[in-house]
């Protein structure tokens, strides 16, 4: 009986617990901390932004952008309609009517062309999702919001940090991008997120909001004399508790990415040289690009053989899984969407997508039984065990 692979294991990569002892230590464990600044100013840096500002969530930071860019009933956001539910509730609870963008069907990024049909007066935003860490066509979507300057750019980064298009960090495309430190990301808090303001504008509003509406950070930096409620808002900031776990991560990134690139590699390069004859198809990076190596996903040739090697490699202890259900034909989608239902790529790769155990201590050899079983399983729809 061969061992169970896990779809995903979080790991203790360097001195997270100590970290967290510290903050405890240290008296400062609500948000706004010693390590939650570390952190800040670490990811405002990578990305050259203004500034960023921790979250207990990446769908808090949506949220948070919802509310920075006053969206409101009657506004159209468009997102794509193959990701995670948060790009879209964070702004469907804003009020705003959600108009599903379909994806390309290399990178599973979201279609400019797509997006091109759906502006109209009405659009406020568009979210863009870098699948699995690859960038999404953030050049395309330039060129169609440039006849739109109104309309803001927003980067759900979740799988993309460290992640490169042509040079330039993912998350620096948008007037903002949030970040994920989920378990199940590269970098993890248990639960956790960031918002990266690009626009130097932004920043004391965002603070604002982040803070309950009041202007607290004012008055820490002495600019006021007291503080009190200024704006709408909430309680989004992260626990310092957090943010010291997240800072071990984080310390540690060369080492993390490493580890995910050779998963990455190291499937890629196995089903390679079978995919064409097999009929897989697998992440498409464009040239010059670096992937945030979040994921490594398989498209199998049709819905059917993708559910055969799903439910084959669970029975053999290989936890792969399938990944978004396309959010245009949920039942969110239908209440919260603006009627633009037609998404035929999202739908054609969502029921032959297959996502592979991905985690930064997978061994090499659970990687090579994970390929061959698929390959068998491909091959005969059973394949020896
Ligand atoms: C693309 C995308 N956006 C947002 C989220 C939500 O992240 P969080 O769990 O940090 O709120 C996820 C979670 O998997 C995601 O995949």
């Amino acid at each position: 009986m061969n061992a169970t692979i896990p779809f995903n294991s979080p790991t203790l990569v360097g001195d997270e617990l100590a970290l967290v002892e510290e903050a405890v230590r240290s008296g400062h464990s609500a948000m706004d901390g010693p390590f939650s600044r570390r952190v800040q100013d670490l990811l405002a840096e990578v990305h050259d932004a203004a500034d960023v500002i921790l979250t207990t969530s990446c769908t808090d930071a949506l949220e948070l952008s919802a509310l920075l860019l006053e969206v409101e009933p009657g506004d159209v956001v468009i997102v794509p309609s193959f990701t995670f539910v948060s790009t879209a509730v964070a702004f469907a609870r804003a009020g705003a009517s959600i108009r599903f963008a379909d994806v390309r069907p290399d990178t599973l990024g979201i279609d400019p062309a797509s997006v091109a049909r759906l502006m109209d007066d009405r659009v406020r935003a568009v979210v863009a999702v870098h699948y699995g860490g690859i960038a999404a066509d953030v050049d395309g979507l330039a060129a169609v919001l440039a006849d739109h300057p109104d309309v803001t750019l927003v980067e759900d980064n979740a799988h993309g940090l460290f992640g490169e298009r042509a040079g330039r960090p993912l998350g620096t495309f948008g007037r903002l991008s949030t970040l994920s430190f989920h378990e199940t990301k590269n970098f993890v808090c248990g639960e956790g997120g960031a918002l990266v303001l690009n626009d130097p504008a932004d920043v004391a509003r965002a603070h604002v909001l982040k803070d309950k509406g009041t202007n607290r950070r004012a008055f820490f930096r002495g600019e006021v004399d007291k503080y009190t409620w200024k704006d709408t808002g909430s309680s989004f900031g992260l626990s310092d508790l957090l943010a010291a776990f997240l800072w071990g991560q984080l310390q540690r990134r060369d080492e993390v990415l490493a580890q995910r690139r050779r998963v990455f590699d190291r499937y890629h390069d196995t089903l390679a040289p079978v995919a064409d004859d097999l009929g897989l198809q697998l992440p498409v990076v464009p040239e010059g690009d670096v992937p945030g190596y979040h994921l490594f996903h398989v498209l199998l040739p049709d819905p059917a053989t993708r559910d055969v090697v799903l439910d084959g490699l669970r029975r053999d202890g290989i936890q792969a899984t399938f990944h978004y259900v396309p959010l245009h034909s949920s039942d969110g989608g239908h209440r919260f969407g603006d009627g633009h239902q037609d998404c035929p790529v999202t739908d054609d790769v969502s029921a032959r997508l297959l996502r592979l155990p991905f985690f930064n201590t997978l061994a090499d050899d659970d990687i090579d039984r994970t390929c061959a079983r698929l390959v068998a399983l491909v091959t005969d729809g059973q394949g020896p065990r």
